[in-house]
């Protein structure tokens, strides 16, 4: 038996991964871009990586997953590993100082984490472009927290994937942005990404996102490069929007915002120098300068939004 302790943030999309080319390997219809977040957004797993043949077994925050939970994110990629390595199952135990399954992004981080710590216990040699790739099969945005700092997830043309993978674009200090997570409903979502996601072609709005979402990232990128704010948080402002947009338009539509999420929209924009940007759920992540945070701390405790301020953090790590 092998163990390994690993702790592997979740990530905020900029630009959103929503809708799928390949759904078995996870390849998106675009590229996206994120930030990876610190520790204060971060799952500590306890892995062991058994020899021989077993079942798969996760136990998140106390809860085990069901097989079949298991088998659809955390499942392929252990067989790939099997692939790679041999018989070998997994035992994890995992916890989150945020709440999973709300749209924040708990698969992101605790399936990072486990590609990252099978590939030091089991000696797997990856590249860290190679355990994007392996995490991406897990789930999509999983590819993104492999990597510290702000990442991009390209598309890809591909049928396999081989040219669908993240690399680093800037480090944490280049733009040492805050982000600060509102935990406005802690129940889970509606409807997971991965589902919802499959609706997203009976959205006549997705063919207008698409036509220009590359360039978009091209955009975004610049302006993180030469840290132009106001542009920086159009774009971010306005991708959550489109994004949300495209889910509203699809059939049926789902609705991951609620009264408060709006409400929070509205204060962003009246405040300005800073931006709000919604993943699927209710839940705002409010990005900033330093100078801001206790001003929007004191906004989201006031309507009762409970705030964790993180920031860009470094990547997964592995503890012991
Ligand atoms: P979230 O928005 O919190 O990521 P999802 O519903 O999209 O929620 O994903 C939840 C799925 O992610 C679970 O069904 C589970 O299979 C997987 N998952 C969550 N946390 C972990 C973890 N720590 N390790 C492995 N898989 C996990
Ligand atoms: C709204 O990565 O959870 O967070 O690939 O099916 O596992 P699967 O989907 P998932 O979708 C994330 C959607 C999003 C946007 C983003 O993170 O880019």
């Amino acid at each position: 038996m092998k163990s390994i302790k690993v702790s592997s943030p979740s990530n905020i999309a900029l630009i959103k991964y929503w809708g799928k080319r390949d759904e078995k390997l996870n390849l998106p219809l675009n590229s996206s871009v994120s930030i990876t977040l610190g520790e204060e957004m971060s799952v500590i797993s306890e892995l062991k990586f058994y020899e021989g043949k077993g079942n798969d077994r996760i136990v998140v925050n106390g809860r085990e997953l069901e097989e079949t939970e298991v088998g659809d994110y955390a499942g392929r990629v252990m067989n790939k590993i099997r692939e790679l390595y041999g018989n070998v199952f997994l035992e994890a135990v995992s916890y989150t100082n945020f709440p999973v399954g709300a749209g924040l992004a708990s698969s992101a981080a605790g399936i990072a984490g486990i590609v990252v710590g099978a590939n030091e216990a089991l000696h797997l040699n990856l590249s860290k472009r190679e355990m994007s790739i392996l995490s991406r099969i897990g789930s999509g945005s999983a590819c993104r927290s492999v990597f510290g700092g702000i990442v991009i997830w390209y598309r890809g043309n591909s049928g396999e994937g081989s040219d669908s993978y993240c690399e680093q674009l800037f480090p944490p200090e280049h733009w040492p942005l805050k982000v600060i997570v509102g935990i406005v409903k802690e129940s889970r979502k509606p409807i997971s990404s991965r589902n919802a996601m499959l609706r997203v072609n009976t959205s006549q709005l997705l063919h207008c996102r698409l036509k220009t979402i590359e360039d978009d990232v091209m955009k975004l990128v610049e302006t993180i490069k030469s840290r132009d704010k106001a542009n920086f948080y159009r774009i971010v402002m306005k991708h959550s929007n489109n994004m949300h947009a495209v889910i509203l338009d699809s059939w049926p539509p789902v609705l991951y915002l609620n009264e408060i999420s709006f409400e929070i929209m509205q204060w962003v924009l009246e405040n300005g120098d800073m931006a709000y940007t919604f993943d699927a759920g209710p839940n705002p992540y409010i990005i900033c300068e330093s100078d801001s945070v206790n001003k929007v701390v004191n906004f989201l405790s006031n309507i009762g939004a409970k705030p964790i301020v993180t920031g860009v953090g470094s990547g997964p790590k592995i503890l012991e």
